[in-house]
């Protein structure tokens, strides 16, 4: 083979090069496509579990079905109607509003990214995002005897922040302010959960543990809706009712208040919240 030969040769097998590779690169196009679109709504799941944690959960459980009737986990909602609940909320009902537009502190997008987690529910990311959230933005998981909510010891959520300031020999200030929560970590407070001023401690009635039932009752969502100490909210006030209409809402429900079931519910705890209800002055 001559010089100009070799070149021609040279020349034609770049061109079949060419002509293979560029149509398989074009072929695998849709494929890195769909790999980057999985990646992204991934991390926006990611970002919508941390929001459930701290905005949700404390009302709607880790697991997402501790409001009776009104499984998240397993929603038949689609992604337009659960933007609206989220966003307007459930006038009426224990329901807020997260919305900007609505008062609340969620962005549309970020109400995109909470759409996202909840029809692509992973309780994986719930939990990853409980063992780095501060832990008061952790809220009990539903099970029958859940632990005393967080709200229960109300202390302000902080985050010591491991910053190169510890690590510097030398005389450390003891008192360090710490950190804010960042902007991922906005623990909602609904008002109806504040802390309420310090009752004298009521005493123990042979019926039932008033302690054990502040702790259900909050825990179950009643305080969301009825305040943390009966006062009343979007439920009626619960001081002085009677026993047998305190079981008999909670048993069959009444109006928007949903029913709990003795499996949500157990008698001895339905027992310890009327107890709680009876000690409120
Ligand atoms: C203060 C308590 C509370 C908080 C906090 C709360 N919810 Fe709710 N949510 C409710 C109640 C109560 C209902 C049921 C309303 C009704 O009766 O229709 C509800 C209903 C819903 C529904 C409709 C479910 C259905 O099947 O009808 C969705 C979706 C929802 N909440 C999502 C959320 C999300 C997401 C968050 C956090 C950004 C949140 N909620 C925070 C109390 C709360
Ligand atoms: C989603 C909000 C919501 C939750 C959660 C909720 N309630 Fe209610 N509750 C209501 C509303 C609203 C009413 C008034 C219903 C009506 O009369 O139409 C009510 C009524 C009641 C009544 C009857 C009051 C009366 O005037 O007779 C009792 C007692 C009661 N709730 C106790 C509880 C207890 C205890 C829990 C927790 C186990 C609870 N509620 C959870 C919203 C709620």
């Amino acid at each position: 083979m001559n010089d100009l030969q070799k070149k021609t040769v040279i020349s034609a097998l770049m061109i079949l090069a060419m002509a293979v590779l560029v149509p398989v690169y074009w072929l695998r196009e849709p494929a890195r496509q769909e790999a980057a679109a999985t990646r992204i709504k991934h991390e926006a799941a990611t970002r919508g579990a941390e929001f459930f944690l701290s905005n949700c959960s404390l009302c709607h459980g880790r697991t997402g079905d501790l409001l009776p009737g009104r499984n998240l986990r397993q929603t038949q909602m689609d992604e337009a109607a659960l933007a609206k609940v989220i966003s307007r909320g459930r006038p009426g009902t224990g329901m807020p509003a997260f919305g900007a537009e609505d008062g609340g502190m969620l962005k549309k997008f970020e109400i995109g990214e909470l759409t996202t987690f909840l029809l692509n529910w992973d309780q994986s990311l719930i939990e990853s995002a409980a063992a780095h959230l501060p832990p008061a933005a952790a809220a009990p998981i539903s099970t029958p005897s859940p632990p005393p909510l967080p709200t229960a010891t109300p202390k302000p959520v902080v985050t010591p922040k491991p910053g190169p300031a510890t690590t510097i020999p030398g005389p450390t200030p003891t008192t360090r302010p710490t950190a804010p929560p960042t902007a991922t970590e906005k623990p909602f407070t609904p008002a109806a959960t504040k802390p309420a001023p310090a009752a004298t401690p009521p005493a123990p009635t042979a019926a039932g543990d008033i302690q054990r039932g502040r702790t259900v009752y909050a825990s179950l969502g009643c305080a969301a809706c009825h305040g943390a100490e009966g006062q009343g909210g979007i439920g009626p006030a619960l001081k002085g009712k009677d026993a047998a209409s305190v079981k008999s809402a909670i048993r069959s429900g009444k109006g928007t208040m949903p029913a709990f079931s003795p499996a949500q519910l157990t008698d001895a705890d339905l027992d310890n919240i009327i107890a709680f209800l009876a000690s409120l002055k």
